[in-house]
């Protein structure tokens, strides 16, 4: 049984979808089986995975409004073990259908049961926001991991974060861990970082997974290629700080 990990965090550009792909990507290269839905309208991870957005016939949307069973909706990408359920715009409508939707049925989770026996893993991008479409996503994970960039703004939204996920666990989902906290972009040569990791520490310390992921061009470019990072550069220092991130992601959950 797969395990399922959402990738979350309200603030927007802090480095979920590139720290999504890279680390399924990374585990998937070591053998597990991978599988990467993408659950925002941007759809950064579909094409980060060198999926065209305009080819796809199926995508997550169909999932949420109940049109698809999840099985027909996953694309094999060119990487070793590593699919993806593909998203596009259509799914900004969705957030919309599914307030008018479940203000008088029950809050219906989102359906990945019929394929959790094919994959290892299972990581879900979330879009940069608390709304429906992440409360679905969190609501079937086994964990959160948080992307946070080392400004000041990024503490405030984190009681935001962390109270939202209590409000999951209380409402539909008791299991649901915060795996980790990822500190992305990072640059040690900063103060204001060094300040910011401290205030992290004080509050988070033992979430926080060893590794901070370093701001560099690399990890920037590959999405254009549409490669993750252990194929477009896979010595480089992302990728690097990447695979060490996923394998104390694999012994933590
Ligand atoms: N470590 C890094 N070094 C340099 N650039 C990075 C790094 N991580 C992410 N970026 C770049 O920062 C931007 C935002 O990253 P990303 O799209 O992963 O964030 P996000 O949280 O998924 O954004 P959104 O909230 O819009 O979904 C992208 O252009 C990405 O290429
Ligand atoms: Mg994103």
């Amino acid at each position: 049984m797969a395990k399922i990990i959402s990738f979350s965090n309200q603030k927007g550009g802090v480095g979920k979808t590139t720290s999504c792909v890279n680390i399924a990507a990374q585990i998937a290269k070591k053998g597990k089986k991978v599988l990467l839905v993408d659950m925002d309208p941007q759809g950064n991870a579909t094409s980060g995975l060198g999926i065209s957005k305009s080819k796809i016939k199926r995508t997550i949307y169909d999932v949420v409004i109940g049109n698809a069973d999840i099985s027909d909706c996953i694309i094999k990408t060119a990487f070793s073990n590593l699919s993806v359920v593909p998203a596009n715009i259509d799914l900004a409508g969705a957030e919309l259908e599914l307030y008018e939707l479940e203000e008088d049925q029950n809050f219906t989770k989102l359906a990945l049961d019929s394929v959790r026996d094919r994959f290892d893993y299972i990581f879900i991008d979330c879009p940069p926001s608390l709304g429906m479409l992440t409360v679905k996503a969190l609501s079937v994970s086994d964990g959160v991991v948080i992307p946070m960039q080392c400004e000041f703004y990024s503490l405030e939204g984190m009681s935001q974060l962390f109270n939202t996920v209590k409000k999951i666990r209380e409402l539909y989902n008791p299991g649901l861990q915060v795996v980790g906290i990822l500190l992305t972009m990072y640059n040690g040569r900063l103060t204001l970082t060094g300040q910011v990791v401290a205030e992290i520490r004080k509050y988070y310390q033992e979430k926080l997974f060893k590794v901070p992921i370093s701001r560099t061009v690399r990890l920037s470019e590959a999405p254009g290629y549409g490669q993750p990072i252990c194929y477009h550069d896979p010595y480089c220092k992302g990728a690097l700080e990447y695979a060490q991130v996923a394998k104390e992601l694999m012994m933590r959950i």
